[in-house]
């Protein structure tokens, strides 16, 4: 049903997107007195979001400085009290874990490469130290000793499950009083001077303004009045999953490209290749038996057991971060978030909350 005869709702903003980016918005700016509309061409939190590991990771995602570091670094800063507030509004639990990360180096060039890396990182404010062969063998014993040259230990890295995130953000949001449509894709929109017109799946709808938080579908949406936005294009990767003991794997353990964590529930997650496939949901069994023989080296135990689970997601590539206003005080972007959109949900929230409040009015 079209409502473009009638007046733009006051205060009104409308989010492409229901990923934890999508949603981390609508609940700020719902928090703040926006009437927030947020559209989705699936279900809500089902693709990346859903998909993600959920390392807060400093330790393993950042060692240049750049506007991506000094975000991330402020992001985990914020991510206690993120989940603090949002457990606190949604009344559901968060499985967020400050477990700690363990890099490990298998010959002395990986470990060489470690320490390089650290002195980098500690000039960013990430700290670490160096952890020898035998301290792995006494506090980490099921991790695979052969050839282990030593590690270094990352005490502010963390997990989080952001299946709990998004239930949580759902809620919130709703309780909050944003309107949450599902299913319901944004279908193209044209920003002008003064509103955005949004043509969706449910009909047409004026807006004050607009967020695009797409992930990786977020420059599929064609918007009229403004340049196009940068692209995004999806970078797939598959994890894996074992039905492990609970506390099997108590901090997170890294191996050049390879992670491994375990959730309060048991499930004991590897990860991650890194595809640029296009839109592929095809699960590559090949991909499947390197992840398990990757995480096999480093939790030798593993041989033994097959994954229980194995999935794909489209990390959000785009060039670089895409956070902030675009050609408009009514058009803004929060995508391209690729390996971090997880750990940097909370402060892409602020920014962007921040950004409309300071465009559009003061609260
Ligand atoms: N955040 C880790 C990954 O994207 O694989």
């Amino acid at each position: 049903m079209s409502r473009l005869g009638s007046a733009i709702p006051d205060d009104s903003i409308a989010i492409a997107g229901a990923g934890i980016i999508g949603l981390s918005i609508a609940w700020k700016l719902s928090q703040r007195g926006w009437r927030v509309t947020v559209f989705d061409k699936g279900e809500i939190g089902r693709e990346a979001s859903w998909a993600g590991a959920g390392m807060l990771s400093l330790g393993g995602e950042v060692d240049q400085p750049s506007r991506f570091a000094t975000l991330a670094v402020e992001s985990r800063r914020q991510y206690p009290s993120f989940i603090r507030e949002l457990e606190s509004v949604s009344d559901r639990v968060i499985d967020y874990q400050e477990c700690g990360a363990l890099d490990l180096a298998y010959s002395a060039d990986e470990l060489v490469r470690l320490e390089v890396r650290a002195v980098a990182q500690t000039r960013l404010g990430i700290e670490s130290r160096a952890v020898t062969t035998k301290q792995i063998q006494t506090f980490w014993p099921r991790v695979g000793s052969e050839d282990l040259a030593g590690g270094r230990f990352f005490p502010a890295d963390a997990i989080v499950d952001p299946r709990d995130v998004t239930a949580a953000l759902q809620r919130a949001c709703a309780r909050a009083g944003a309107k949450l449509l599902p299913k319901c894709a944004v279908l193209a929109a044209t920003v002008t001077k003064d509103e955005v017109e949004v043509q969706a799946e449910s009909g047409e709808e004026r807006f004050q303004a607009m967020v695009i938080a797409a992930g990786a579908w977020s420059s599929s949406i064609p918007i009229a009045g403004i340049p196009p936005i940068p692209a995004a294009e999806p970078v797939r990767g598959h994890l894996v999953g074992f039905r492990q003991p609970e506390q099997t794997c108590n901090t997170i353990l890294r191996h050049a490209h390879t992670y491994l964590l375990q959730r309060a529930n048991g499930l004991l997650i590897a990860g991650a290749s890194v595809e640029r496939v296009g839109f592929d949901r095809l699960i590559n069994p090949e991909i499947v038996a390197w992840l398990a023989s990757e995480a096999g080296r480093v939790l030798p135990h593993l041989n033994e057991t097959a994954p229980a689970e194995a999935w794909i997601g489209f990390r959000p590539g785009s060039s670089d971060l895409q956070i902030g206003s675009w050609h408009s005080r009514r058009l803004f972007l929060a995508y391209g978030h690729f390996r971090n959109g997880i750990l940097l949900a909370p402060i892409t929230a602020s920014l962007v909350t921040d950004d409309i409040n300071a465009n559009l009015r003061t609260r």
